[in-house]
């Protein structure tokens, strides 16, 4: 199968130039990179250079593979990941998890910027993703299955890994960081939602929404992989608290969680057992 193909090929491209052998794979959403500083980088790789990857269209995102070690584990972090909005298909989306689980990648943590549809939240607050509601319209898996890569139709029961997810919110009663468990419902995009939306979305059981996370969790699960995921609440879709929002007060929500974030990443990566 072509998709098989590429995979090999991109997977060959990356070994060649690193030693490295990576376990865990971790994509950092918008506003969200500053984790890289924590890792000790072997080899950094722009995404245009790796074959068949697509290239990042966001300014915010910088397009990056880099390769090295975190907390003393062997780590894969995209740097700057792809969206629908962008253009791109589902399947250019998520070709990066299927290079991460070519690469040896057992375990992906999945980051992401988000509204808050939780009364309880607030803005710069953190929330592990317990489970997701996929309303894209369009999914990675459509076409052709290549059984080598997974089955025709993956189990969803269970998504987000429960000892992960424990894990983190160990960490975080440790560290007196305050993490939100709740659902994460993805949106096309790009227009953010409107108050009839976000009343929606509160009533289907969405805790927050975003525009990314989950087809590359869908494809990591189709992959075999464990899942963790957690969101940065950037502002607050709640009503009555609706106002408008611009994406620069987006990143700028993010840029002031990233250190929160980044110690639960850190500190979950050097705990857990692979
Ligand atoms: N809606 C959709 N995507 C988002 C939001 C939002 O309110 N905040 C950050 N990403």
């Amino acid at each position: 199968m072509e998709l098989r193909r590429h995979i090999e090929e991109s997977v060959h491209f990356i070994t060649e130039r690193t030693r490295i052998v990576p376990q865990i794979g971790i994509i950092l959403g918008t506003g969200l990179g500053k984790l890289v500083d924590e890792v000790e980088i072997d080899r950094v790789i722009p995404y245009e250079e790796i074959p068949h990857f697509p290239i990042s269209t966001v300014e915010t995102h910088k397009g990056n593979l880099i390769l090295g070690t975190l907390s003393e584990k062997p780590v894969v972090v995209m740097q700057g990941r792809f969206h629908y909005y962008e253009g791109y298909t589902l399947q250019q989306v998520t070709f990066p998890v299927r290079v991460m689980k070519g690469l040896g990648v057992k375990v992906l943590i999945v980051s992401n910027a988000a509204g808050g549809l939780n009364r309880n939240m607030r803005r710069g607050d953190l929330m592990v993703i317990t489970d997701h509601i996929n309303l894209l319209g369009d999914n990675p898996l459509r076409g052709p299955n290549d059984p080598e890569l997974g089955p025709r139709f993956p189990d969803m029961s269970q998504v987000y890994d429960p000892e992960l997810r424990e894990l983190a919110l160990q960490i975080g009663l440790e560290h007196g960081i305050y993490l939100h468990q709740g659902v994460y419902v993805a949106l096309p995009g790009p227009s953010l939602e409107t108050p009839a939306e976000y009343r929606f979305l509160i009533r289907i059981g969405a805790d927050a929404v975003g525009m990314s996370t989950v087809p590359e969790v869908i494809v990591a699960k189709h992959a075999g992989l464990r899942v963790f995921g957690i969101s940065c609440i950037t502002d607050l879709a709640i009503e009555g608290v609706v106002a408008p929002l611009s994406f620069e007060e987006v990143v700028q929500a993010a840029n002031e969680a990233q250190p929160k974030l980044t110690l639960i990443i850190r500190e979950l990566v050097r705990r857990m057992s692979l």
